[in-house]
């Protein structure tokens, strides 16, 4: 039961679409009719500007990991479930969301929230190469992809220095909704007609 409950929690938190709701609530627009149409913060910042997108990028990653920190609260200690599968379900929430018809983001800031709530120096370091690859390419989507392999890369050093297996395998799940979820991006960047962002 507490596991259940545990796994709704991290799933109802990633559901929340924050750029739906900031969307609406502030600008009477629906992220969802423009731009990309994804519910996320690269395209909020395209839609909406600058605050909304900071904002919806700070809720985003704060969605993940809020997630992994509730598996602290003494009523869920006892399940013993490693705290990255909890905040795996953020991700899952936040990709499929309950509140947005299941059409949600695609998995990148909520996945740093995660690793943000696990081990924030490899989430610096994350952090770090996202902005090294958008500098280089100008495109987030392909620097979220690059992010997504050289992150699992970093766990792999990570696990062989340290023995965390299970930071490797739900990075590398992440990595996984990462890139599916960016299918409609390969075939703009195979076409050359991905937009870039112009503020680099
Ligand atoms: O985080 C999503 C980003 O990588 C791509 O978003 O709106 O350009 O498809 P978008």
């Amino acid at each position: 039961m507490d596991i259940f409950l545990l796994i709704l929690s991290a799933y109802l938190l990633g559901s929340i679409p924050s750029a739906l709701w900031i969307g609406k609530v502030f600008y009477n627009t629906d992220v969802r009719e423009h731009g990309s149409g994804n519910l996320g913060a690269t395209n909020t910042f395209r839609v909406l500007g600058k605050t909304a997108g900071l904002i919806v990028t700070i809720i985003d990653i704060l969605k993940g990991t809020a997630a992994v920190l509730i598996t602290f609260i003494p009523f869920f200690t006892s399940t013993g479930i490693h705290p990255l599968f909890i905040g795996f379900f953020a991700v899952i929430g936040h990709i499929f969301p309950i509140f947005a018809k299941f059409k949600g983001g695609k998995a990148v800031a909520t996945s740093g929230g995660v690793l943000l709530g696990y081990n924030w120096p490899i989430f610096i370091i994350v952090l770090l190469t996202f902005l090294l690859a958008l500098k280089m390419t100008k495109m987030v989507s392909l620097s979220s992809m690059i992010v997504a392999v050289v992150g699992f890369m970093y766990c792999i050093a990570y696990y062989v220095w340290t023995g965390d297996f299970y930071l490797m395998i739900v990075v590398g799940l992440m990595g996984i909704f990462i890139f599916y979820r960016h299918r409609a991006n390969i075939s703009r960047i195979k076409a050359g007609t991905e937009p870039k962002v112009k503020w680099l």
